[in-house]
């Protein structure tokens, strides 16, 4: 009897441990997001030291030491600020090549304050490149990088890395220098020290825009001075309207017209 009714409490409770579990089992969708967040800020500081949000590259290039006028610059063009948000947004990481202030200070004097707001910021941009690129990658990159300041077609922005053993030259097409040191680096950010501002063509050797501008201006001087002077027979105009062929060609036909009718 005693046993019979033993077994009718094990029944019990068998069904009512299972009904739990089901109960559980049918809660749970409902109950884990509210107990994952909890668990892993506990988690989180005991297992890693690694401080929250993007890296801090400010903070990394003050704590190095000697960069103290490419800070400046960063702060200055917001460019900083770009990089907190890209650095956390990246999948591809970000390569710096950081120029020394000895670096800043033998750039011709007064060649920062000759640029624009425009320029400065791009001179930065010229010095980042939008990928992580450890030493190892240097010998098997791929030339011109693209750097975060554009387009690396001829006479614009381009940049080339060339590589064998330890040393690492980078050219602008205006800039020779090589990597002096590696000041940070963890696999999503790269940043390495040189000794020369990196100049891009763009801003310091820029390509003529067209031929055709200087010697249009001369004709055209050229022009006004047969105009001045309305007085010259029928065989001169017409040499000032081939003089103008494809240029003001609408302005000293009218010009033109004008002398017709003057000389009428
Ligand atoms: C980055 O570090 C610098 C220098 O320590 C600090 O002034 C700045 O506020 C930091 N920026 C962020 C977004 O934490
Ligand atoms: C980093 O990115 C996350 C998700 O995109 C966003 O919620 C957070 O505000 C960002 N933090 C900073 C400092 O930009
Ligand atoms: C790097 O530049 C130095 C000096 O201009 C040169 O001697 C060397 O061959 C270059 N190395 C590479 C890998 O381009
Ligand atoms: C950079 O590399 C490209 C591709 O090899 C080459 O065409 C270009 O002339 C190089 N520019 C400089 C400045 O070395
Ligand atoms: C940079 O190096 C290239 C190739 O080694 C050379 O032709 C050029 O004259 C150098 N430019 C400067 C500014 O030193």
């Amino acid at each position: 009897m005693i046993m019979k009714q033993f077994d009718h409490l094990m029944l019990f409770f068998l069904l009512h441990t299972s009904c739990s579990t089901l109960l559980t089992l049918a809660q749970a969708p409902a109950a884990a997001p509210v107990v994952a967040p909890k668990a892993t800020p506990v988690l989180a500081p005991a297992s890693s030291p690694a401080p929250p949000g993007p890296t801090n590259v400010t903070k990394i290039l003050e704590k190095a030491g000697q960069f103290s006028t490419f800070i400046r610059l960063m702060k200055a063009t917001q460019v900083a600020n770009q990089l907190l948000g890209q650095l956390n947004n990246t999948n591809n990481g970000i390569t710096i090549f950081a120029p020394s202030d000895s670096a800043f200070s033998s750039l011709k004097s007064g060649t920062l304050n000759s640029l624009s707001d425009e320029q400065k910021v791009e001179l930065i941009q010229f010095h980042i490149i939008p990928t992580y690129l450890s030493s190892a990658q240097f010998q098997t990159i791929s030339n011109p990088l693209r750097t975060q300041a554009g387009d690396s077609g001829d006479g614009k922005f381009p940049l080339n890395v060339t590589s064998s053993g330890d040393t690492v030259n980078i050219t602008s097409g205006l800039t020779n220098t090589s990597v002096s040191g590696t000041v940070y680096t963890d696999g999503q950010l790269a940043v390495y020290q040189i000794d020369r501002v990196l100049q891009p063509l763009q801003i310091f050797d820029p390509r003529p825009p067209a031929p055709a501008p200087a010697p249009a201006k001369s004709k055209k001087k050229k022009d006004d001075d047969v105009a001045d002077s309305p007085a010259d027979d029928s065989t001169d105009n017409s040499k000032a309207v081939r003089f103008t062929i494809g240029n003001n060609v609408g302005l000293f036909g009218v010009t033109a017209i004008v002398i017709a009718l003057i000389s009428l």
